[in-house]
């Protein structure tokens, strides 16, 4: 009601003006056309009572050109009912286009009209191109079918993937769209289309797809890509919008222009004045939306110049979909550190291909997403992932001197009341080479300490070819420690992960009080650490349970593309049920991690005061 009355407002004002040639009649005749003819009458609610209201209005403006005001007009309409498509104009030399009159043309001279607005070509790779600018009517297509069978269809149907160019495509009949609609769809089960309301019969009609058709169906399960751009227009939006929605087709370009199923240009009494209003209005089954005013988005948005280049290469992509994810699927299976679920995974992908889910990716990116999400539905493991291939850094070229800074700020040591040490260190490396440097500086401020608190709340993993060397440190020499047993995929092997009997710098023992502190983020490495140290008895873990990572993946390139996967190759000892991995570790005293530290310092208070 309140944008009818600014509308209205904005109409009237122009009605008064004193010195133009037309009658203010003109634009009262105009509203009403709007009201009478617009094909969603219920955003126009109100209008008619607004129109009386204001015929009392004395407001004059100057405007005496007829353009000028045709143009006013239309920025009104736009601001009250934000319908761009709604235009008023005056055109003194305009003669409305007479239909051509069919039946006198004879079908062959119908059918060089069509094939002179149509492109057809088989290009490389065996992908059909369809250029069309008019989308012929049941009328027309029954009259000429067989003509154009003959000159367009049956070069593009033995393709095996076809690109529609809808780019110049800017007018059409409605009754054709069932026609290009059915041909790339099934005969059964009927398909409903759309639904059309036309504001002048207050009727709506249901489009549906049709069971039969002249010429053979290009059916469903080739790659169909419709190229379009800013000025596809009308019923070829409606084509557009249906077969994306229907998931039949990839929509590669601009997005369209957002016309009207159904427009007329009206004119406004016997003036020079005409009223461009939409008549009627598509209302699509699939999304309960319209692509009217709006336009179509397209799947992959590209400047219109550059979606054929687009079109062919993802057509190019698709084809090799599903080798790739057979030679995924391999990989997976010959080397995920649980095997049978290895080959479960590989043999569920082959199925979810077949099933149609990667037909409708347009890039890599989209196939490594989906790819990532298969493997973690398949098998449950975060860690099983397409992953980007980092390339390896080169070694950092430090000094002695940074060299040992660096291990001294990534080791934080304390030593607190009652000679309770703390070690929080957020990485594991392969610590081998500065075993040396890290007893000096860091294990030396500690190892004499009565009780030992080990920070791992914010370790999120690293390599584990320290962890040995680590956990011996805990225990004495005199005795041969198994810390866990690695089963290896690639190998099939499993191997006995023992502790060291040479070490650099001095054993803690095994008789001094250890905690480790976790986290929710405490991962990978880490894990195997708390695992070992929590299943041997020889630390009390505090605080969350740990993140469920896995061993060190491995990172493997697929077939020949730049598509990778990271694959944990390595599990740790199932013989007592499942390990860590996946699950994460639970301590003993679970906290919140933020908690932690305080309760292991309470811990060892207490055990301490109780010795004394
Ligand atoms: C792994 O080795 C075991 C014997 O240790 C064998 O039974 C099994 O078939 C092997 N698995 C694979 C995938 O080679």
């Amino acid at each position: 009601m309140a944008q009818a009355l600014v509308l209205l407002a904005s109409l009237l004002i122009f009605s008064n003006v004193a010195h133009c040639d037309f009658s203010p009649k003109v634009i009262v005749d105009m509203a009403k056309i709007l009201m009478d003819n617009y094909c969603s009458p219920e955003k126009l609610a109100g209008m008619e009572e607004a129109i009386d209201a204001g015929s009392s209005n004395t407001e004059i403006l100057s405007i005496s050109d007829p353009a000028t005001l045709a143009n006013v007009l239309t920025d009104g309409v736009k601001k009250t009912i934000f319908d761009s498509r709604v235009q008023v104009t005056y055109e003194p030399g305009f003669v409305p286009a007479a239909p051509p009159a069919m039946p006198d043309i004879p079908p062959e001279q119908l059918a060089e009209i069509i094939k002179g607005t149509v492109k057809v070509e088989v290009l490389d790779g065996n992908i059909g191109y369809l250029k069309i600018q008019h989308i012929i009517g049941e009328e027309m297509a029954q009259k000429v079918g067989p003509i154009l069978l003959d000159y367009i269809w049956d070069k593009v149907f033995p393709t095996s993937a076809m690109i529609l160019d809808f780019r110049s495509a800017v007018s059409g009949e409605l009754s054709g769209i069932p026609y290009i609609v059915s041909y790339y769809t099934d005969s059964e089960p009927p398909i409903h289309i759309d639904s059309v309301y036309d504001r002048t019969s207050d009727v709506t009609i249901e489009l549906w797809s049709m069971p039969t058709l002249l010429g053979k169906r290009y059916g469903t399960s080739k790659p169909l890509i419709i190229l379009t751009s800013k000025n596809t227009l009308g019923i070829a939006e409606d084509v557009v919008y249906c077969l994306k929605n229907l998931k039949r087709a990839t929509i590669v370009g601009e997005n369209t222009a957002g016309g009207s199923i159904k427009i007329n240009k009206i004119k406004v009494g016997d003036t020079d004045f005409y009223v461009t209003v939409p008549v009627a209005k598509s209302i699509n089954p699939i999304t309960g939306k319209s692509w009217e005013i709006n336009g179509v988005a397209p799947n992959v948005e590209v400047a219109a110049e550059d979606a054929l280049d687009a079109a062919i290469a993802i057509i190019k992509l698709r084809a090799e979909i599903p080798g790739l994810v057979q030679a995924a699927a391999t990989l997976v299976a010959d080397n995920y550190a649980f095997p049978s679920i290895g080959d479960d995974v590989a043999e569920k992908l082959g199925a979810v291909v077949a099933s149609g889910e990667y037909n409708l990716i347009s890039t890599k990116e989209e196939l490594e997403a989906k790819l990532s999400a298969d493997l973690l539905k398949l098998s449950g493991d975060k860690c099983l992932k397409a992953t980007s291939n980092i390339p390896a850094r080169p070694p950092m070229n430090l000094t002695p001197e940074m060299f040992i800074e660096l291990i001294k700020v990534s080791f934080h040591t304390d030593v607190f009341e009652n000679n309770i040490g703390y070690l929080r260190f957020d990485m594991f490396g392969d610590f081998e080479h500065a075993a040396k440097i890290i007893a000096e500086h860091v294990w030396n401020k500690v190892v004499d300490t009565d009780m030992l608190i080990i920070d791992l709340r914010n370790n999120v993993g690293g390599s584990t070819s320290s962890i040995a060397g680590f956990c011996s440190y805990f225990f004495d020499s005199d005795k041969q420690i198994v810390l866990d047993h690695v089963y290896n995929r690639p190998s099939n092997t499993t191997s006995d992960l023992l502790a060291l009997t040479q070490l650099t710098g001095r054993r803690y023992g095994s008789k001094k009080s250890v905690i480790i502190l976790t986290s929710g983020a405490t991962a990978g490495a880490a894990e195997e650490f708390v695992f070992i140290m929590k299943r041997l008895g020889r630390a009390m873990i505090i605080g969350e349970t740990t993140r469920g990572g896995c061993h060190p993946p491995e990172t493997f390139r697929v077939g020949e593309s730049d598509i990778f996967l990271s694959i944990p190759i390595s599990h740790s000892d199932t013989a007592q049920g499942p390990s860590w991995e996946g699950a994460g570790i639970a301590p003993h005293i679970p906290v919140p991690a933020d908690a932690a530290l305080d309760t292991a310092k309470a811990i060892l208070y207490k055990h301490f005061s109780g010795q004394n």
